[in-house]
């Protein structure tokens, strides 16, 4: 930790929590908000995947509709273009994890440099961060769309590298995602899993140099590796 100069952080499910759009589904599809939104976020991821092996790129929002609209189908409800427009809508007004804002904070306020690094679109990435009024949180906000591909393909995360003009082993990654984490630390940088569910990590390989239960420690952990110093 203690040579960390910047931190990229993945954003759906890490910094916000992509479950807090089962509310509204709930309001749509009373009793089964939960259901809907954990297969439709699983689809979703899916569905990014996928493409990127056919090489046949749609933007993170078509990907997130065309899942939703799979997910209801599996399910048996039927999903008129209001609802599904409204729960499209809903997805880019996610709720951050409650300890997210001031976290990051205090990050910034010790001399790092901070970006989001995720597979949504410049606009999902740029409505979400606004809605929450977290935009001057972070220095960059970066998407894989200029690259038409998704992580964790090793290309993606060569952005953060190039954003912050700072070699990857002073950039600390940080996702709730194992399979992110995984691809992350491949490519190279030190990895902090966020395993808020208590989750077991992937068998892929890899294992993260840091597992917290959420953006706070992250502030203790940096705190204490420059204390020792
Ligand atoms: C992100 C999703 C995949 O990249 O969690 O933000």
């Amino acid at each position: 930790m203690k040579h960390i100069r910047a931190i990229a952080f993945d954003l759906y499910g890490t910094l916000f929590d992509v479950h807090s759009v089962a509310e509204q589904c709930n309001e749509r599809f009373p009793g089964r908000g939960r259901e809907i939104s954990a297969l439709w976020r699983q689809k979703q991821l899916e569905y990014t995947w996928l493409r990127s092996l056919m090489n046949r790129y749609v933007t993170f929002e078509q990907a997130t509709e065309d899942a939703l609209r799979y997910t209801c189908r599996h399910l048996g409800l039927a999903l008129d273009d209001t609802t599904r427009d409204a729960l499209c809508e809903a997805y880019l007004r996610l709720k951050p994890f409650a300890e997210v804002p001031d976290a990051l904070r205090e990050l910034r306020r010790r001399g790092l440099k901070l970006a989001v690094l995720s597979n949504g679109s410049p606009h999902s990435i740029g409505a979400v961060v606004d809605h929450a009024g977290l935009r001057d949180a972070f220095d960059h906000l970066l998407s894989v769309d200029p690259l038409r591909i998704y992580k964790p393909d090793d290309r993606v995360y060569t952005l953060a590298e190039q954003a912050f003009g700072v070699n990857r082993t002073a950039i600390l990654f940080v996702s709730s995602n194992a399979w992110d984490a995984t691809g992350a630390r491949y490519f190279g940088f030190p990895t902090c899993w966020i395993n808020r569910a208590d989750n077991v990590f992937e068998e892929m390989g890899q294992r993260p140099d840091w597992e917290v239960g959420g953006v706070d420690e992250i502030v203790r952990l940096f705190d204490a590796a420059n204390a020792a110093t």
